[in-house]
């Protein structure tokens, strides 16, 4: 049976832990999918990791639908979620629910995922999942701010940071949000965060304490030209890609390929 949102507080209070990876096209979508992966996210990442921009900021509704698109088609039993690029979302409620309504019609993806906390952000999400819409939160670095942080650097090491933190994540659970990405955030914060909540927290350089991890899957594969620090890399695709070509072009150039040359 495919995931879906009420299964994942129900895993929380279990203590089984959720795993989250990035897709933005089908064959690596189909490839998680049927290895077993609980949540697939098209992440706005894919302005950086899949489009070559510099920041998340310039990716449009239309580009992240159209990937959002290609990965329902691979996805069977993970639950799909797909982020709210930047500015499609944060002028009014009317806007998200235009935006996200879009992503679930369009796409065939369960849910949605926004940045940000409260005043805007909770009534926003309060909206949304009145209108049927499931949302994920973020918060912690959210890389959609990055130029009010001054980079992607760790949030909440102050202890008005801190605080403020805590007061976004609790306000997105009240307004209905099923589940909480913490990213980038002292681990004894998200620790802290994961034990005030009911639904599950899916931690993103945010330590070992929260009810899931989630990772950007050209990171795990090593594909990433620049990966952050608390990443992990599984396998080096890099090399394997590049040696692969390699063989490829001494082959064709040397009349090996396609044999009986
Ligand atoms: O855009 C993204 O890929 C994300 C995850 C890394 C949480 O927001």
């Amino acid at each position: 049976m495919p995931v879906t949102t009420q299964e994942l507080s129900q895993w929380k209070q279990q203590g089984r832990r959720i795993t989250v990876l990035t897709a933005y096209e089908y064959a690596i979508a189909q490839l998680i999918d049927q290895a077993g992966i609980d949540i697939i996210l098209v992440g706005d990442s894919l302005a950086m990791v899949g489009l070559g921009y510099d920041t998340t900021l310039p990716l449009t509704l239309d580009e992240i639908i159209h990937h959002a698109k290609a990965v329902r088609r691979g996805v069977k039993q993970a639950l799909l979620v797909v982020d709210l690029p930047f500015l499609t979302y944060q002028e009014s409620p009317q806007q998200a629910i235009h935006s996200a309504g879009r992503i679930l019609k369009e796409t065939g993806a369960q849910g949605v995922k926004l940045e940000g906390g409260y005043p805007l952000m909770a009534e926003t999400v309060g909206q949304l999942v009145q209108v049927g819409i499931p949302v994920m939160g973020h918060v912690g670095l959210t890389p959609q701010s990055v130029h009010q942080f001054g980079g992607y650097r760790k949030q909440g090491k102050t202890s008005d940071q801190a605080e403020r933190i805590i007061a976004e994540a609790i306000a997105l659970e009240q307004a209905g949000a099923f589940s909480v990405v913490l990213e980038h955030i002292p681990s004894d914060l998200a620790e802290d965060i994961t034990q005030k909540l009911g639904i599950p927290t899916i931690g993103i350089g945010a330590g070992g304490g929260c009810d899931g991890q989630v990772l950007v899957t050209s990171d795990i594969l090593g594909l990433s030209a620049w990966q952050p620090p608390f990443a992990k890399t599984y396998t080096n695709l890099q090399q394997t890609i590049t040696q692969a070509v390699q063989e490829f072009c001494i082959e064709v150039r040397e009349g090996k390929f396609p044999p009986g040359n």
